[in-house]
């Protein structure tokens, strides 16, 4: 299926809600604002940050004045024209069009202090491995994951409710998403990020369920 969910097909010209937390049940509100503190603290005082799947930039005003360099990255023409608009209000940041999995040839090695792939952008890749390996290589210090929390779907069903999206079907098992417009979202348990971990050689440094529907997880490069 033709992704055409992250060019804004299901919104038209309008607001783009998945990305504005304004349109979010109260719990996933809640969640954003845990998630905020926690990334704020690890990443303040950074020389330079990654936003990995950038999206309407919806998080530069959180990041950007915490950090030296801010660098966004999307795939998405759409999601980085919307992201674009910071410029005029943040001197420090760039967004660039970029895929995730060919991140190792564009940024030098251990080029960002921290990675930041929040909100289920990881949930969204084709290949979690290929990602997290881009991610090492041009990471110094950790590579820092939120994604939906598997076993929750009653409160993720709501989620996609509110905010307008039409789902085509969804493999039960794993709780895999598939929306009409080509979304792909996956949700995830603390086993798979053991098992990313040691595929790619990365350590677990820190995880905390955020709200009974999210999975917040700090994975460090080095010892
Ligand atoms: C769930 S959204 C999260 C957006 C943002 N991080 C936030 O929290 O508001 C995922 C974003 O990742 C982007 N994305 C998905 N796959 C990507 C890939 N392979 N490379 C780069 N960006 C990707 C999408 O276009 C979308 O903007």
């Amino acid at each position: 299926m033709v992704n055409n969910f992250f060019e804004g097909k299901d919104f038209n010209k309008e607001e783009f809600k998945p990305l504005n937390p304004r349109y979010y049940p109260k719990v996933y509100q809640d969640y954003i604002k845990e998630e905020t503190a926690l990334v704020q603290q690890i990443v303040r005082g950074s020389k330079r940050i990654l936003d990995v799947g950038v999206g309407t930039g919806r998080m530069i005003p959180l990041y950007a004045p915490l950090v030296k360099e801010y660098i966004g990255i999307d795939n998405s023409n759409y999601m980085v024209s919307q992201a674009s608009k910071y410029k005029k209000d943040f001197s420090n940041i760039k967004i660039l069009k970029e895929n995730i999995e060919d991140l190792n040839k564009v940024f030098p090695k251990q080029h960002f202090d921290y990675s930041l792939i929040l909100w289920n952008t990881l949930g969204n890749v084709n290949d979690e491995i290929i990602a997290l390996q881009n991610l090492k290589e041009i990471t110094k210090k950790s590579i820092l994951i939120t994604t939906f929390l598997r076993g929750h779907w009653d409160k993720r069903k709501e989620w996609y409710e509110s905010v307008g999206i039409e789902l085509d079907h969804v493999e039960a098992k794993t709780e895999t998403v598939h929306s009409k417009s080509g979304l792909l979202s996956r949700a995830y348990v603390l086993e798979d990020f053991k098992r990313f971990a040691k595929e790619t050689g990365l350590k677990i440094k820190q995880h905390k369920i955020l709200l009974d529907v999210c999975i917040f997880v700090e994975l460090a490069i080095g010892e």
